[in-house]
């Protein structure tokens, strides 16, 4: 178990937080979707509430050690300041003279935000030096951004090193959740899979073949699946060096009497674009077209398997969801969970987007705010920035 901010006492101190405020901006640098932000608020809020004074930071995009201009954390401290009702002051730069100055007149209850701490490269190498000079701005240091607990960086990993390390509120949960789906799942577990690439995926189906009872795939990765089947998949995206692999994994799967679930049906279309026109097929798809979603009737058939789950994990959307007639099969499944009392994990990225944008978050048991972070918790990776943090005694 680690520490996390109720262990710690806050009042006058210094408090450093890492938070994962890498959220998506429309051309206007307007936030599209504010779900890491309010992630964080309940660690903000506390620690503002018990007297810290609070320095805030985090990365956004990849701007590779250059300051880019549309990669500022304006935005961002822009909407700290509306959620808070007070202004966040942003900082130019995350370290050097008039950051330190601005740290020290900070006052008790006081929030400030870094700049982008990728704008120094010594960050993604995790370097010693710019750990060290980070840390020198805290007393406490808090880890609240699960989007980023699988990079080893200075701000994650490196500053561990030089101040007591304790887990924000949201990193808590997070592991809570996962932790239930990978090592006490409440039985039968159904795990939903989709999304574009079978390779990303077989990392984690490996590691969960063990744990679930239902194994249901959709997403481009199913006609993988389908065409080792030996199903006709028309011209829609196959990875055939995969093939040998998905193979293995229905051997391994029976071996374990999982049931792996196959589209029955298919949204299929000639082309892929919001106005192509598109039917539903039964069984195999023939050529000349592209399967882009899932059937009504193979929703039918992983509703059942849902139905029965008290664990259901998913990661992945079902179809090409961007594209509105390609998007029933996701929302279908979304509603479908949204309506159960069964522990309901929605991986981070694609997933969460999907299902917040037929409004159902709030439905769901835990949405995660990690995209690459959750995928590696599922494979039963060790997270550097979870690791790190110390450990209750
Ligand atoms: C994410 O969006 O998944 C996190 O913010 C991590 O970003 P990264 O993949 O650029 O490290």
């Amino acid at each position: 178990m680690k520490k996390t901010l109720r262990d710690v006492d806050l009042k006058g101190k210094r408090v450093l937080m890492r938070a994962d405020f890498n959220v998506p901006l429309d051309e206007n640098r307007n936030i599209t979707d504010d779900s890491r932000i309010q992630a964080a608020m309940p660690s903000i809020k506390y620690i503002l509430e018990n007297g810290g004074k609070l320095v805030l930071m985090s990365h956004m995009g990849r701007p590779k050690g250059e300051v880019k201009s549309e990669l500022r954390l304006d935005p961002v401290a822009d909407r700290l300041s509306e959620l808070l009702g007070r202004t966040v002051k942003k900082t130019d730069d995350c370290l050097g003279e008039d950051v330190e100055e601005t740290v020290n007149a900070m006052k008790d209850g006081d929030v400030i935000l870094l700049e982008n701490l990728r704008f120094h490269k010594e960050e993604t190498k995790n370097d010693p030096d710019f750990a060290k000079k980070l840390a020198s701005l805290g007393d406490i240091f808090v880890n609240d951004a699960f989007g980023t607990c699988h990079r080893a960086h200075a701000s994650t990993e490196g500053v561990t090193h030089y101040l007591p390390s304790v887990a924000g509120f949201l990193v808590e949960k997070e592991i809570r959740y996962f932790e239930k789906v990978t090592k006490d799942p409440d039985e039968p577990f159904c795990l939903v899979l989709g999304g574009a690439k079978v390779a990303d995926k077989i990392p984690l189906i490996e590691n969960m073949l063990d744990k679930i009872d239902f194994l249901l795939i959709g997403g481009a990765m199913a006609y993988t699946f389908l065409k080792s089947r030996r199903k006709g998949v028309g011209d829609s995206r196959v990875e055939d060096e995969m093939l040998d692999t998905v193979d293995n994994i229905f051997k391994k799967a029976s071996e374990k009497n999982v049931s792996i679930f196959l589209p029955k049906d298919h949204v299929v279309a000639q082309e892929i674009n919001e106005n192509a026109k598109s039917k539903v097929v039964d069984e195999d798809i023939p050529d000349g077209w592209i399967g882009l979603d899932i059937g009504p009737r193979t929703v039918k058939s992983y509703e059942s398997a849902l139905g029965e789950s008290k664990t259901i994990a998913w990661n992945g959307p079902m179809g090409l969801f961007e594209m509105k007639q390609f998007s029933k099969g996701t929302r279908a499944l979304a509603e479908y969970m949204a309506k159960l009392d069964s522990t309901t994990v929605i991986g981070g990225g694609d997933t969460a987007a999907a299902v917040n944008q037929a409004g159902l978050g709030a439905k769901m048991s835990h949405m995660s705010t990690g995209g690459g972070a959750s995928l590696e918790y599922l494979e039963g990776k060790v997270l550097p920035g979870i690791a790190a943090l110390n450990d209750k005694e």
